[in-house]
């Protein structure tokens, strides 16, 4: 294994996060785990130096004080209390943060500042093999972010025993099933099974409005759909599921010591007869790192530095009942959208930007005619953590070009709007 590792021990802190962000700042790498380690548990964890018991608020859970196993307590390696046993919290300055774990780290504990992508691809790739063995993995890539950067880390460590799952639902952007097959199917050389539901997923759309009955029946469509094929392929010996689960989702999922914030379910519902194991070997990656080991694995900029994209893709931006005409019109302004964005230079600059579709006419000319077609919204927000977020102060010759675009080449379309409502009152989507 190439990289050494701080290992964090979870004691109640609401600030293992940042702690372990702060060590890998420092170029070594870190980790975090809960109290009840056992010794096998401990034993899996390469190149330990060093441990660092982080207590904070959380520490007493159903009136019991957490303390570290006795397999912790007997690991043998240097040790360091924040927050807990008389030791003072962590300080509100990262900088001071940062001196006060340096003589910790490299000195008490003499780990080297291996941590980088390379070493963290190295590593993964052999714990992979050595999880998986001659074993065949399963993975639904939807290709966002996360599963295509598991897809690629897969490829690397074990090839074509890797299966990947390409489920088309007709709601995703322009062009996005078109690069999975490329880049996976024909260039990487995944074994890649494309799956085409898209008549399925708009039959079973036809005429519902409501959005939760929409995302409801997006979210259980997709699980039948891969739930299909992973009886199939399980049949056929698969053991393994690979899940593009990132560091976030676990901390969103609550810990031993933090409540849930909210569940977290990647493929999620999965039968309990198929019993896969699971292979997630970013899970321990925070949203900047997973993108950059995607591109070190040689993947697309613009797959790697994906836009949030939600779940039931394009369907909550066709708002209300779904149809063939309005879906295509979302997903060509949207294409026409990014265009122009790029063209601009404004990629990166503006946290994110989409168009969406009322299910609402009004009247306009066209070939010199009265007519009534639909209005597209452009919505362009900057945000921190999309808790809350602003309009873009989009440029207005910029819109009018985007707009004409719109109104010229887009079918049954004849008004743009831009949206300026910051959120709260509004949400960054309309639906
Ligand atoms: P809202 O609309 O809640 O969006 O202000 C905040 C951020 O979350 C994204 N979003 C979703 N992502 N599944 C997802 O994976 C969803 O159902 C979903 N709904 C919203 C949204 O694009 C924005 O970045």
């Amino acid at each position: 294994m190439q990289q050494d590792m701080i290992l964090i021990i979870d004691l109640g802190s609401t600030e293992n996060a940042r702690l372990a962000r702060l060590i890998r700042r420092v170029g070594v790498y870190s980790e975090i785990h809960p109290h009840d380690l056992d010794e096998k548990a401990l034993a899996a964890i390469p190149n330990v130096k060093g441990i660092i018991f982080n207590g904070g608020e959380n520490r007493i859970v159903d009136g019991v004080e957490v303390k570290p196993s006795a397999a912790i307590l007997a690991a043998g390696v240097p040790t360091l209390s924040i927050d807990c046993d008389g030791a003072p919290a962590l300080s509100a300055d990262d900088d001071a943060v940062i001196e006060m774990l340096k003589p910790f780290i490299f000195d008490t504990c003499a780990a080297d500042a291996n941590w980088n992508i390379e070493n963290f691809i190295a590593d993964q790739v052999e714990l992979i093999r050595r999880q998986v063995g001659d074993g065949r993995v399963l993975l639904a890539l939807s290709g966002g972010v996360d599963s295509s950067v598991v897809a690629a880390l897969l490829i690397r460590a074990i090839g074509d025993r890797l299966t990947c799952v390409h489920v088309n639902h007709g709601l995703l952007r322009q062009g996005e099933p078109e690069e999975v097959v490329q880049v996976f199917g024909k260039e990487l050389g995944a074994d890649l099974i494309y799956v085409d539901a898209v008549d399925r997923y708009l039959d079973k759309l036809a005429g519902v409005a409501d959005p939760e009955r929409k995302r409801k029946i997006i979210g259980e469509e997709f699980i039948r759909i891969f739930e299909e094929e992973a009886r199939r392929l399980s049949s056929e010996g698969v053991k393994f599921l690979a899940q593009g689960t990132i560091y976030p989702d676990i901390i969103e999922s609550g810990t031993k010591t933090a409540k849930n914030v909210k569940s977290h379910h990647n493929v999620g519902g999965l039968p309990e007869d198929l019993k896969f194991e699971l292979v997630e070997p970013l899970k321990m990656l925070f949203k900047d790192e997973v993108r950059a080991c995607g591109a070190a694995l040689g993947l697309p900029d613009n797959m790697v530095n994906r836009q949030p994209f939600p779940g039931p893709g394009l369907g909550v931006r066709c708002l209300g009942a779904i149809t063939r005409d309005r879906l295509e019109a979302v997903r060509h302004s949207d294409a026409i959208l990014r265009e122009e964005f790029a063209k601009e230079g404004l990629v990166g600059k503006v946290w994110q930007y989409f168009t969406a579709i009322p299910d609402m006419k009004s009247v306009g000319v066209r070939n010199h005619a009265r007519s009534t077609e639909w209005a597209v919204v452009i919505r362009a927000v900057n945000t921190v953590d999309a808790m809350t977020a602003t309009a873009a102060p989009l440029d207005f010759a910029f819109l009018q070009r985007v707009t004409e675009r719109i109104v010229n080449e887009v079918k049954g379309v004849n008004r743009v709007l831009y949206d300026l409502s910051p959120k709260p009152f509004s949400t960054i989507e309309w639906e």
